[in-house]
């Protein structure tokens, strides 16, 4: 029988994407810049059905290997996606699909990124649509979340979004081999978050600073490029630091707030704080969630996760790096 089987890593983002101009084609306030990860990534196998259903069957693979029905709230996402693709190319199939994640779901880490992109490819794929490229691209937008567009590809990644171009794709801004960063990701909370981005991109104009973000947004940008492009750490720490306290300004003087925090997010910045005093090439940025994602450069990770884990109330810590980006591959799910 055939099968498809994608790969598909999750992002965290360095200018993050918060605030939509335009909800139903998932057009983002802002352009947005991340760094694709390796490890932390999402898994999808897709099949026809062979028991002459006409409905999709959704499963879902625990980190543990067990199968089950998918949980509503995600069936319901990936159904909708299909259905996208579907009509898209013109077929009508009904899929059996099977997702996992190596890494906790929805606690802010783009799980939702990494999920949809690995479904936008597999099923493109199985349908004899699009499996890369702008098309992809602007499909994965779709599902919602805006930010699986880049996790399409690997490396530093740019999602432009601007207001004279606001339908673009992503597109890479450098390989993965120009700068081997590291995320050491300090796990504050496994479970999901209680307001899920899209709420958040909702609420986001309703902050009486989202308008003065919108102007700092262009300089900040070009800064995390250029230090990219230049491997300058300091420069990359500040602008990012700067832009991860931004978002979260915004996410808590919303009407009505958004807090992603918890103490121990604190306690894991001020931990950053210290490093960064003793001359550490670490900085720390963190997404719609309460985990905190430290950046830094490969010499730092084992002092560095050494902290990480000793700070109270941290969970655990996932190490990763950036990645060459999503593939196909033969193994699959079922
Ligand atoms: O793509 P979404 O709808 O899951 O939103 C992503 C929001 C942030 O993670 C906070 C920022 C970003 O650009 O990834």
């Amino acid at each position: 029988m055939k099968k498809v089987t994608a790969i598909a890593p999750a992002n965290i983002a360095l200018i993050k994407y918060w605030g939509m101009r335009d909800e139903e084609f998932t057009l983002p306030a802002n352009p947005s810049i991340s760094m694709t990860l390796r490890e932390c990534v999402s898994t999808c196998t897709v099949a026809a059905r062979d028991d002459g259903a006409t409905e999709d069957e959704v499963l879902w693979v625990d980190i543990g290997g067990r199968v089950g029905s998918a949980p509503p709230w995600l069936r319901s996402g990936v159904v909708r996606q299909v259905e996208r693709l579907r009509q898209y190319v013109g077929k009508t199939v009904a899929l059996r699909i099977a997702t996992s994640n190596s890494f906790p779901t929805g606690a802010g880490m783009a799980s939702s990124a990494s999920g949809f992109a690995a479904l936008t490819m597999a099923v493109g794929s199985f349908l004899g649509g699009p499996s890369t490229g702008d098309t992809l691209s602007r499909l994965a937008r779709l599902s919602g979340s805006g930010s699986a567009a880049r996790s399409l590809l690997g490396g530093f990644v740019e999602w432009p979004g601007s207001a004279d171009d606001p339908d673009s794709p992503a597109r890479q801004l450098f390989a993965a081999g120009h700068w081997p960063l590291c995320d050491v990701v300090a796990v504050v909370d496994p479970m999901p978050k209680s307001i899920s981005s899209r709420e958040g991109h909702r609420r986001a104009p309703g902050s009486p600073y989202f308008a003065r973000r919108q102007e700092l947004l262009p300089a900040r940008a070009e800064r995390v490029w250029r230090a990219v492009g230049d491997r300058d750490f300091d420069r990359f720490a500040e602008a990012v630091e700067e832009e991860a306290i931004d978002l979260h300004l915004i996410a808590m003087s919303a009407r009505p707030p958004c807090f992603y925090w918890q103490p121990a997010t604190l306690a894991v910045l001020q931990a950053v704080r210290m490093l960064r005093g003793e001359k550490a090439n670490v900085c720390a940025t963190i997404d719609a969630g309460p985990n905190v994602h430290v950046l830094c450069l490969p010499a730092e990770v084992p002092r560095l996760s050494h902290v990480l884990s000793r700070v109270a109330g941290v969970h655990s810590i996932i190490v990763d790096r950036i990645g060459e980006g999503p593939r196909f591959v033969d193994e699959h799910l079922f």
